[in-house]
């Protein structure tokens, strides 16, 4: 009943449901799951960087650079797994910022930088390698529809934040039934965590437009949809409909 409360807002604001025929796939898949969740994770915290690079402090956006790169080493092979997970959790070095988009993009940044250390742990206690994967089509597609002038390119990041966060929770809540008891637990932590990202992102991008978000919310919704409904040959986290084989 609590899952059904937080997923809610999630269905209403998503298109579509992630496909049966995707789910099915998801024990087969673990290890390519797995290792794609850790880059999902990071590429998150990435996004929110990026996003305080374009429109943050500059001092902020720095330490927040220098906070992900242990992470980053980790994710591109320049440090190993088990020594990362030895590495001692890392803070940025500042404490206050004012202003609600920073505060919002740290508190993101922490909370994903958290997931991908859980990622890679329960992959190191099963022995999953983390080599390197290719991403799946869907996020590059989502900002690639992002307009190119501002501010519209700033509200479109984040509402395909928006939309990236929310199929995500859709997705750990479905893959419950399809995974073990310690992943099952994991999603649904990560959900709890995670359920109103996408809300956080929405209301950011409201607020630095003059006028409703809500027709471009709309049109970026229709392409999501269609991302997750479509067929798709190559199996990842946020891939569409798997092709037959
Ligand atoms: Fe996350
Ligand atoms: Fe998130």
């Amino acid at each position: 009943m609590q899952m059904e409360l937080l997923l809610q807002p999630i269905r209403n604001f998503l298109r579509c449901e992630t496909p049966k025929a995707w789910l099915e796939q998801v024990p087969n898949q673990l290890h390519t799951i797995l290792i794609d969740h850790a880059n999902c994770e990071l590429k998150a915290a990435q996004a929110a960087v990026r996003m305080l690079k374009l429109y943050g402090p500059k001092p902020v956006a720095l330490a927040c650079l220098d906070w992900i790169k242990p992470y980053e080493d980790a994710a591109y092979g320049r440090t190993a797994v088990a020594e990362f997970l030895q590495l001692p959790i890392t803070r940025p070095n500042f404490t206050r910022y004012d202003d609600p988009l920073v505060e919002k993009l740290v508190m993101l940044i922490r909370e994903e930088l958290h997931h991908f250390h859980q990622v890679l742990t329960i992959m190191a206690a099963r022995q999953v390698d983390y080599p390197f994967q290719s991403s799946s089509r869907y996020a590059p597609t989502l900002h690639r529809q992002c307009r190119t002038h501002e501010p519209a390119r700033q509200v479109d990041m984040l509402i395909v934040g928006a939309y990236i966060e929310a199929r995500s929770c859709e997705r750990f809540a479905a893959m419950i039934d399809y995974v073990d008891d310690e992943l099952a637990a994991f999603y649904w932590s990560l959900l709890r965590s995670e359920a109103r990202h996408f809300e956080d992102y929405l209301a950011l991008a409201q607020s630095i437009s003059d006028t409703s978000i809500a027709t471009r919310v709309q049109q970026l919704g229709v392409i999501e949809a269609e991302l997750i409904k479509a067929e798709d040959d190559c199996f990842r986290f946020h891939s569409g409909s798997p092709t037959e084989t």
